[in-house]
């Protein structure tokens, strides 16, 4: 029984698919023994497409302040206690002059669902920064907006988009969100995303509230059909002004193990190992890359606002600057083996074998 374990990561390493019972049997009978196999194979399969360079991302938190009311998130509109702020466009400017400064080439907006940023204000920032720095990357996360709104941010320059679709599983999707958002919304937001020619990130969250390995098996086989440029995982982490407050954080081995899986069913994928891995466990970040993510975010947002960005309790890297903040990460980086880069860190190409729909076409994704 162990045996077939291994035989299906050595499959989802060749085929690079799997169906979701299987996906669900790897995590229900997850072993560290079988988590150490899956990393020492993503591993190899990321040193061959990305070496051991590891992707920054200046992340830069624009305001906490939105419409939204998801119920695990610590900025949820319902929180009367959340600090509001919502930074200026110099602000913002000010972040990538630092940043650009420290060599960052990607840059990162994102926050809540603010009003404030139309697509006027969005396109002009979005224009000031590209002819400032074209040879970086912008990376938008700043959650559902029309199709058109997509289009006209992209029209200006946008690279990348990140909406983390949180859940493939409807039912876990009603329980995570109020009445007012919808899944198929998002899933629609993600579609038109990859239309518009975004390289488009998903993700989700690991141990949430009612989440079970069957809703992470769909997850898994979400990502692999979707098939994003990137895709965000990072352990639920419970905020205690949310209704959340009294679960329990999602597990850092069960964390990296779907790191591993993602890296395995798409070798080119952008995988980033996030804050909140390096908030439920000190070395989580390092361990991160170790199961086979390539990317992190160091904070560009000014010090002043990190401590109000705070989807959960707990969140690290909210007292540094951020050069401090870019030189912890690379030092970390360096202690297992890896280095930070220069680089606007797009996708690697890399050819799948579409076995999905049977057919024995090769498709570059
Ligand atoms: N408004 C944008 C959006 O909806 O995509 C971007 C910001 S949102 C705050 C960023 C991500 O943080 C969410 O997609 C969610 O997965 C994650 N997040 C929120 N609350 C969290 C929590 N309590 N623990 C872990 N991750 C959380
Ligand atoms: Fe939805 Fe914060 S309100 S993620």
């Amino acid at each position: 029984m162990q045996n077939n374990l291994y035989r299906l990561i050595d499959r989802l390493c060749d085929e690079h698919s799997l169906s979701a019972a299987e996906y669900e049997q790897l995590l229900d009978r997850l072993t560290p023994p079988l988590a150490e196999y899956a990393a020492q194979k993503a591993v190899a399969v990321r040193k061959a497409v990305y070496g051991t360079d590891v992707y920054v991302r200046g992340l830069i938190e624009i305001s906490n302040i939105g419409k939204n009311d998801c119920l695990y998130c610590g900025i949820r509109r319902s929180n009367r206690g959340c600090s509001r702020y919502r930074l200026s466009e110099q602000e913002i400017l000010s972040c990538c002059d630092e940043g650009y400064a420290l060599g960052f080439r990607t840059f990162v907006l994102q926050g809540g669902e603010d009003i404030f940023f139309t697509d006027e204000v969005l396109c002009g920032l979005i224009g000031k920064i590209k002819s400032k720095y074209p040879d970086c990357a912008v990376t938008l996360s700043l959650g559902e907006r029309s199709r058109e709104s997509y289009q006209a941010l992209f029209d200006a320059g946008a690279d990348r988009y990140l909406l983390r679709h949180e859940t493939a599983d409807p039912d876990l999707y009603k329980k995570l969100h109020p009445e007012a958002m919808s899944f198929d919304n998002r899933m629609q937001c993600l579609k038109n995303l990859k239309e518009i020619g975004y390289q488009t990130g998903c993700g989700f969250m690991v141990g949430a509230p009612h989440q079970t390995n069957r809703s992470l098996a769909a997850d898994l086989k979400f990502v692999e059909q979707f098939r994003p440029a990137m895709c965000g995982i990072g352990p639920f982490i419970p905020h205690a002004a949310t209704p959340f407050a009294q679960y329990h954080a999602g597990t850092l081995e069960m964390t990296l193990f779907l790191l591993s899986l993602l890296r395995l069913m798409d070798p080119g994928l952008l995988l980033p190992a996030t804050t909140a891995l390096g908030t439920i466990d000190p070395n989580g970040r390092e361990q991160g890359i170790l199961a086979g993510a390539n990317v992190v975010m160091p904070n560009l947002s000014p010090v002043t606002v990190r401590k109000k960005y705070e989807l959960y309790n707990n969140k690290i890297c909210t007292g540094e600057e951020s050069a401090q903040c870019k030189s912890c990460l690379s030092r970390r980086m360096e202690s297992v083996g890896y280095k930070i880069v220069t680089d606007r860190g797009d996708r690697k190409p890399f050819i799948i074998k579409n076995k999905i729909n049977g057919s024995n076409d090769n498709a570059t994704v």
